[in-house]
């Protein structure tokens, strides 16, 4: 979502005839998208402002900005500790960034006076309805598109809703308008970007024939032509209904691919989550949606170390973990954040533990995630391809349905096309193919 937020900027200021730069050191303005939901995302970002403010005593004419998350939570107490930041820029006001840079040059160029640090982070109607630029000169193979923004739920760890606000959805049109404009442009892929994705407009759009209105719009979205494949994140376990586990057998182009977070497989420490479900509810749509689609790839997110997680409850979690088999997994340390309502729970389990819990899962998940990938040698794949590869000339890097790497030697014109690929080689994370010729 960060990096669609971004995107979105890029485009706004681009428009107005910004380029740009590959590079930060090229720059003369520069701007940090940042993530709260781990402290120490927060730390990272604050160290890396420091490090690019400092650069302004040489160059006093840098212009340096904070959006997104950590902007929102921490507000003016950002300027307490970077004085020198030009813009602190809130969830709900990324399309502001443009006037708000106009104001900051004019003073650079003696047009006016110099502002303090401007600091915009005020909650503001219909904000969602402003992440929907594209860069009009990038031909996205693969783009995101927001759906909706902020959530409702209130897991009690998390600092979302704090920083992101309430549920907010766009209208199903224009969000369809956005991806057929994407489709003319040559964009092949779409993933719907929400905080909890099949929970878009319940308020808003009612349902129709027992389908949620998030069903409604994967429905229209498999009907614009030009897009082949479409992937969401991140759903919630409420709410993932039948109406949608059916999608994946009625939509060919919804790819065979789930990112389900789980955060736990003890129903103690889930509750103590406020998360509402139990880990027998979560297995049961697993195997529904595996019945429907044995070849689903799935992957999730789990926090290890929530306060109280006692060894039943971690022996809990690695047991669903292993015989659910994931392809991919995020596997988190409990943070503490503030104002959440885990918060004055402190944060009593170890590093230690934590790093020992974190290490059992990653060892499960190495071995599951290489075993798919093995079985997949000596087949056939239709890869996505997405991008040149590292590796050099004439090599690409694309994704099967499944949401795999492959690494693929292939024609530059085949570039942002579906191709067939035989898969040859695989690691954990990567396999390797050479393409299939069609006659
Ligand atoms: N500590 C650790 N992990 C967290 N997540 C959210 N909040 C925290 C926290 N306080 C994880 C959850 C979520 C993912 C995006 O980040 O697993 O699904
Ligand atoms: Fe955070 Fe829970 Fe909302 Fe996800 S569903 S964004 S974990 S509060």
């Amino acid at each position: 979502m960060n990096e669609r937020d971004s995107e979105a900027v890029a485009a706004l200021l681009r428009d107005k005839g910004y380029s740009i730069v590959s590079d930060e050191s090229y720059a003369d303005i520069i701007l940090l998208n940042t993530c709260s939901v781990r402290e120490q995302a927060e730390q990272k970002a604050i160290g890396k402002a420091g490090y690019i403010t400092a650069r302004k005593r040489r160059n006093p004419n840098l212009v340096v900005g904070i959006m997104g998350c950590m902007a929102q939570n921490k507000g003016d107490a950002l300027v307490d500790k970077l004085p020198d930041l030009d813009l602190i820029v809130g969830t709900q006001k990324f399309h502001r960034v443009p006037d708000h840079l106009d104001h900051v040059i004019a003073s650079l160029n003696g047009l006016g006076p110099k502002p303090d640090t401007i600091v915009d982070i005020e909650e503001e109607k219909d904000s969602q309805n402003t992440i929907r630029s594209h860069q009009a000169d990038q031909n996205q193979v693969s783009a995101f598109v927001s759906i909706m923004q902020g959530c409702n739920m209130k897991c009690s760890y998390c600092i979302v809703p704090k920083t992101r606000g309430s549920e907010r959805a766009r209208p199903m049109n224009e969000i369809v308008d956005e991806i057929k404009e994407l489709a003319d442009k040559g964009t092949k892929e779409v993933t719907l970007l929400g905080q909890i994705v099949n929970q878009y407009a319940v308020r808003e759009f009612p349902f129709v024939d027992k389908k949620s209105p998030f069903v409604q719009l994967l429905e229209k979205v498999n009907a614009i032509d030009g897009i082949e494949r479409i992937r969401f994140t991140s759903p919630h376990p409420v709410g993932f209904k039948d109406d949608l586990i059916e999608c994946y057998d009625r939509l060919p182009k919804l790819c065979e691919y789930l990112h389900f977070p789980m955060q736990s497989g003890s129903n103690q420490i889930l509750k103590a989550m406020r998360r509402p479900y139990s880990i027998e509810k979560f297995c049961e749509i697993i195997q529904k949606l595996r019945a429907i689609k044995p070849d689903i790839y799935i992957s999730t997110d789990i926090i290890v170390g929530f306060p109280g997680e006692t060894e039943a409850d971690f022996e809990a979690t690695r047991s669903v973990f292993e015989s659910l088999q994931f392809d991919m997994a995020y596997i988190f340390k409990y943070s503490v954040r503030p104002d959440t309502s885990a918060e004055p729970l402190g944060d009593p389990i170890s590093k230690e533990l934590k790093e020992s819990r974190n290490q059992t899962l990653l060892n499960i998940l190495s071995a599951s995630s290489l075993a798919r990938n093995q079985s997949l040698i000596g087949t056939n794949q239709e890869v996505l391809l997405e991008s040149p590869a590292k590796r050099g000339e004439g090599v690409f890097v694309g994704r099967t349905r499944g949401y795999r790497k492959v690494i693929v030697p292939a024609n530059d014109r085949l570039m942002g096309e579906l191709v067939t690929v035989k898969i040859t080689e695989a690691t954990t994370s990567t396999l390797t193919g050479e393409l299939i010729i069609a006659d």
